[in-house]
């Protein structure tokens, strides 16, 4: 997700901090920027695309290759397009101070309401500017020295932040801070290197200090000092780092795949912040807030993505029915680009997608706008082409999704979709105690996700059990038939075992006939109003000698006497349990993957974005 390099020491920065956002690329970026220290003044250039798009225009840059102090930043946009202007480092208005960020500024708004009434001009769309020109707001007015003035400007500020900021009229010096992303220092001879993670540090050197939330460091030729945010001085410990490149890049998880299904409570939590207001018991979903009048009059729905993004249209097409109360559909891009489909008045096609650039979904997109829906995108990469060719859309905040199996942009798009049927359903029949119950439930996920994961070694016995096995059912009824369907699709994308999902009921209707001694069957049976039916369905599979596997809820001891294996998901309201149900299904399919020797990031045959037909 981004990253961020810092270079205070005798070597010319430029060609370090180009090198150290190098390391960093894995984290995922749209654009990337640069600014040195040289003779008094800041030397940026900045770049979309590639870094090394930002190389090249770095040739003839004096400033920047003679300069010894600097920043640089590898942007993952998440407030305004992945352009030049967007891209950081970003100064204040008078182009002394330059900063560079990793995460979310959420009350950037109101910030920059406040700068703007100071008679502060912003340049660009980005929270960070916002950040920026608070900063140099304090520092005009007398608060100095510069991290006094940062120290000020957080403050004000609620969201997540790893920023490096540096001042003209303080050379020399590089101000550090953390508060949910990353950021850690090296400390090497007469040298000190900031940055995102090791793997910008390593070469350099191997002492490193480590970082919590709220703290921050002035790096200087004088020395490191660390200290809180609120000006408390820290004594911090220099450690060794034992790590590779490359298991830094995986943050010490041996794939991408693993390493997203674990962030999952933590990029769930960025879906989610800045969105439920538990206060005043709404959502707020700024994206949205240019098409609400037309999007509160749908009278129907259609969602439209493909494979795990048609999954999580599935678990939507629940979600919005029960939730919201509008008649809803989902349909794969691909047959929805090519059905002509009808498009009546009040009509709202919600496109979902990772990547933003599949091909069927954009064109399924260009088809129903053409017949005059209202296109929304529910979206993970920031200035994607759905993004920007839909009216109007929610960002997932997920981060780079880098493994080929789609795993926490799935959960990130299922608590998107939820977020936006409980505000349309509260803006139609849901009563406020009804919404206060969903928002209470919804702020519990990421947690109970955690619970979940906590799971995975079992789980990995479990698949282990199993991976011989050539032919594996996933059974699943109501809002858990969806899950049936993605757990199929992890596990044959990812472990090459061919495997099938349906309704539980459907299993009577001939797949029953595929049920052999042996053959794992895996249930999605937690607490709920159908959850007698699918135990029946259990006991048919048991009565063929199938080999039962089931995802419970905690305390549910009657499916102890019906399951061979259980797997435990905390209690959750039956439309949120989509969010803890597939968690297993994942780690099931990543374990039987890694048992079978496969490629897990980059299974055969498959890219991780289809842009093609
Ligand atoms: C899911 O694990 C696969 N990688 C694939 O089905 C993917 O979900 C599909 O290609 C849609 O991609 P998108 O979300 O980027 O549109
Ligand atoms: N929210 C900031 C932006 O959109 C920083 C994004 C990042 O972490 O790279 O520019």
């Amino acid at each position: 997700m981004c990253g961020i390099v810092g270079y205070v020491g005798a070597k010319k920065a430029g060609s370090v901090l180009i090198e150290g956002l190098k390391r960093l690329e894995y984290r995922g970026y749209d654009s990337a920027g640069i600014c040195v220290q040289h003779e008094g003044r800041l030397h940026i250039k900045k770049s979309p695309g590639r870094i090394s798009l930002l190389e090249e225009k770095l040739a003839g840059e004096n400033g920047i290759a003679s300069g010894t102090v600097g920043i640089a930043h590898t942007r993952w946009a998440t407030h305004g397009e992945p352009n030049e202007v967007n891209a950081h480092p970003h100064t204040d208005s008078k182009g002394r101070i330059a900063l560079a960020h990793n995460g979310i500024i959420e009350n950037y708004v109101t910030l920059k309401q406040f700068l703007q009434s100071k008679g502060r001009q912003f340049v660009s769309q980005t929270d960070t500017e916002v950040l920026t020109q608070l900063i140099g707001e304090f520092y005009d007015t007398g608060v100095r020295p510069l991290e006094r003035a940062v120290q000020a400007a957080l403050r004000e500020v609620t969201g997540t932040y790893g920023i490096v900021v540096m001042s003209a009229d303080e050379p020399d010096k590089i101000v550090a801070a953390r508060k949910g992303s990353p950021m850690i220092i090296g400390v090497g001879k007469d040298e000190y290197v900031i940055a995102s993670d090791a793997s910008a540090i390593i070469e350099h050197t191997a002492n490193v200090v480590y970082f919590n939330d709220n703290e921050m460091a002035v790096v200087s030729r004088q020395g490191l000092r660390t200290m809180t945010i609120d000006n408390v001085p820290l004594t911090k410990e220099v450690q060794q780092v034992e790590f590779t490149l490359e298991q830094i890049a995986k943050g010490g998880y041996e794939h991408f795949m693993l390493k997203e299904i674990c962030e999952q409570p933590e990029v769930l939590r960025q879906t989610l912040s800045g969105r439920l207001d538990l206060r005043d018991m709404r959502v707020v979903l700024g994206g949205l807030g240019g098409v609400m009048r037309e999007l509160v009059k749908t009278k129907r729905l259609i969602l439209t993505g493909c494979g795990t993004a048609w999954h999580a249209g599935l678990v939507g097409e629940y979600i919005f029915e029960s939730l919201a109360r509008i008649p809803t559909e989902v349909e794969y891009g691909s047959e929805l680009r090519y059905r002509n489909p009808i498009i009546e008045d009040g009509t709202t096609v919600i496109a979902i997608s990772q990547s933003g650039e599949t091909a069927d979904t954009l064109a399924a997109v260009r088809e129903t706008k053409e017949k005059g829906a209202l296109t929304l995108g529910v979206i993970n990469v920031v200035g994607s082409t759905i993004a920007r060719e839909t009216d109007a859309g929610v960002y997932l905040h997920a981060g780079p999704e880098i493994g080929v199996a789609s795993t926490k942009a799935f959960t990130c798009q299922v608590a998107v979709e939820t977020m936006i049927a409980l505000m349309l359903g509260r803006r139609r029949y849901m009563a406020q105690e009804r919404m206060e119950f969903y928002l209470d439930a919804l702020s519990q996920i990421p947690d109970q996700v955690a619970t979940v994961l906590k799971q995975t070694d079992a789980i990995r016995d479990i698949a282990r059990k199993y991976v011989e096995y050539g032919n594996w059912l996933f059974l699943g009824r109501g809002y858990n038939y969806p899950i049936a369907l993605e757990g199929a699709l992890k596990l044959k994308e990812i472990s090459y075992i061919h495997s099938e999902g349906m309704p539980a009921a459907e299993m009577k209707h001939g797949p029953i006939a595929l049920i052999h001694e042996g053959m794992p069957v895996v249930f999605i049976a937690p607490k709920g109003p159908i959850y007698d039916k699918i135990c029946s369905n259990i006991e048919e599979v048991r009565a063929r000698k199938g080999r039962v596997i089931v995802v419970a809820t905690e305390g549910d001891d009657k499916i102890n006497r019906l399951a061979e294996h259980v797997i435990r998901v905390p209690d959750a309201p039956p439309a949120l349990q989509p969010l803890l149900t597939v968690v297993p299904l994942q780690l099931l399919a990543y374990h039987a993957a890694v048992a079978r020797g496969c490629n897990v990031d980059k299974p055969r045959n498959l890219a991780k974005s289809v842009t093609v037909e």
